[in-house]
């Protein structure tokens, strides 16, 4: 396993990791947890993320009794939970969701409780709030950092405007700001990371754990012939991802790529997930996984870094047509 510098922080994240979204509680039991835990641990992973709507906090409870239960020594992982959305869905009462210091402050303890530890080591802002001021928000993390309840902070799906924000407000009143961003990030989602955050990593510094390294599934090519039975795209409640990814010109593009992929002697999936790492502004790639099968083949993408050469990555660029266009000087 390779191991990332957190952006400008001492902090080493393992470059894939694993993450808990839809499968923990919805798909996957305690025993499964454990297992999919456990392989992830003894390849090399540190980094288990998590968040307060991950299944309505069922998701962080699952998880706690893992770590509870497989009593690894704490300094040797590292575990999130994320704030905004609230964990009652819509019966969510006003100060129970969102980045204001009432609910940041109450989601973090809350946290705490649910993953069975005295502290979280990565704590994100879930999404931007448009109804909390910033200067806020960085108070309130600030002092969580203060009272040992977190060690770091970060935010997810914020714009590179925000993250430079919570960065002023921390510099005017000497806190502690924003070390990471988490957003998506895969062949077909590029924006952010190859474009819109470069002033962010060459200024501040930023460590990136980007989340649907395969975007759902969907660049394992598994949804070129339809839903398979139990998969994601197919469970109640997601349909916006079989909208926001099931179209032809899309499908046609996992095919070739699939096709390309097998040029190379890997999977689709193996391929995708290097492509991710192969990014040095990720630190890195949270990994989902429903099955033993799924996350042992994902964890050898780290082997298919290497196959990935320039004239390699270009052909991809070419198969996808989504590098960013960069402005040029
Ligand atoms: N910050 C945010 O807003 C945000 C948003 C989303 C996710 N995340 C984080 O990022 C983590 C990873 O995201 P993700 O789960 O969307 O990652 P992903 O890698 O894009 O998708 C994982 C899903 O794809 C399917 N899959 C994975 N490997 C496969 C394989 N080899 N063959 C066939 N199917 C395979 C599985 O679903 P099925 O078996 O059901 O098909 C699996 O649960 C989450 O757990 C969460 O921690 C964060």
């Amino acid at each position: 396993m390779e191991y990332r510098r957190m952006g400008k922080t001492g902090l080493q994240l393992s470059v894939l990791s694993f993450g808990s979204w839809v499968s923990f509680h919805k798909q996957i039991n305690d025993g499964l947890a454990d297992e999919l835990m456990g392989i992830a641990y003894d390849s090399g992973v540190n980094f288990f993320d998590n968040a307060e709507v991950y299944a309505n906090g069922e998701s962080e409870k699952m998880m706690g009794r893992v770590l509870k239960n497989k009593n690894w020594d704490r300094s040797s992982y590292v575990v999130s939970s994320k704030v905004f959305f609230g964990w009652r869905g819509k019966e969510n009462k006003p100060n129970q969701k969102g980045l204001s210091r009432k609910h940041v402050v109450e989601a973090c303890n809350e946290a705490l409780q649910r993953l069975h530890v005295d502290y979280l080591d990565l704590f994100l802002c879930h999404r931007p709030d448009k109804n909390t001021p910033i200067e806020e928000t960085v108070w309130a993390m600030h002092h969580l950092i203060q009272q040992g309840k977190i060690l770091y902070w970060g935010t997810s799906e914020w714009s590179g405007v925000e993250i430079m924000e919570a960065h002023r407000v921390a510099n005017q009143f000497n806190l502690i700001g924003p070390t990471m961003e988490q957003p998506q990030y895969n062949i077909f989602e590029r924006n952010k990371i190859e474009k819109d955050f470069l002033m962010v990593f060459n200024t501040v510094g930023m460590g990136t754990t980007i989340w649907s390294p395969l975007a759902s599934g969907l660049l394992t090519g598994k949804y070129n012939n339809g839903i398979p039975e139990g998969s994601r795209f197919g469970l109640k409640g997601f349909d916006w991802l079989k909208d926001q990814w099931m179209h032809d010109d899309i499908l046609k593009k996992v095919q070739a790529l699939s096709t390309f992929a097998k040029t190379l002697n890997i999977s689709l999936a193996e391929m995708s997930i290097a492509w991710c790492i192969k990014n040095p502004n990720v630190t890195t790639a949270i990994l989902g996984a429903t099955s033993k099968e799924q996350l042992l083949q994902n964890l050898k993408s780290l082997d298919a870094v290497e196959k990935l050469n320039a004239e390699v990555m270009k052909q991809i660029d070419e198969l996808s047509g989504t590098k960013p266009i960069l402005p040029e000087y």
